[in-house]
């Protein structure tokens, strides 16, 4: 199964506010996220769920939150604790490929398993206080780019480990 990020950074690296507020509302961006992520799990953070407030149609939804008691209001919605679970969970489902979308949190702590990264660089600033980490050069290439009104999407494949012999 490839585990695809995907995101969505303005050219000052935010992807968001820690009270949750997306920074703007791109209609072609959000539909580039909807036309590539239809029919696949979507793992969030529960910060991220919180802030859309209801599942994302047409894809399973995962909420990763340490509160095992946590209630995402909606019973199709799973809750995970531990995203090795998620994952085990879309694995055995089937799934070809899992989407981790965020937010700053989930990002930080799983580009270090994700396979491929997805990510639309925003043309202009905005004000936010979470941040996209930084992409290190020596980890992803960058194998397309497409471009769009306000956006150019950006495909990152993690290199190859090269064997030293
Ligand atoms: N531009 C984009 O592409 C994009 C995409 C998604 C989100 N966003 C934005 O990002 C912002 C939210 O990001 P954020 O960093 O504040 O929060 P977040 O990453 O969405 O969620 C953080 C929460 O996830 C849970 N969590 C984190 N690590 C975990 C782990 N290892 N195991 C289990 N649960 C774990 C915890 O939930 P509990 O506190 O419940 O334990 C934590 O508080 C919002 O503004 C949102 O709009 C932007």
């Amino acid at each position: 199964m490839i585990i695809s990020v995907i995101a969505a950074i303005a050219k000052n690296g935010v992807i968001g506010r820690s009270n949750g507020e997306m920074p703007w509302h791109v209609k072609e961006e959000f539909q580039h996220f909807r036309n590539t992520t239809l029919g696949y799990p979507l793992i969030m953070g529960r910060k991220s769920y919180d802030a859309l407030g209801k599942p994302l149609k047409g894809r399973l939804n995962i909420v990763l939150t340490r509160n095992g008691g946590f209630n995402p209001g909606y019973e199709e919605v799973l809750v995970f604790t531990d995203m090795n679970e998620a994952l085990a969970h879309c694995k055995k489902a089937s799934y070809e490929r899992a989407f981790i979308i965020g937010g700053g949190k989930i990002f930080e702590e799983y580009i270090s398993i994700a396979d491929e990264m997805i990510l639309s660089f925003m043309n202009f600033d905005a004000v936010g206080d979470v941040l996209f980490p930084e992409i290190n050069k020596d980890v992803w290439d960058m194998v397309s780019v497409e471009k769009r009104s306000e956006f150019d999407i950006k495909i990152f494949k993690r290199r190859k480990a090269v064997r030293v012999e």
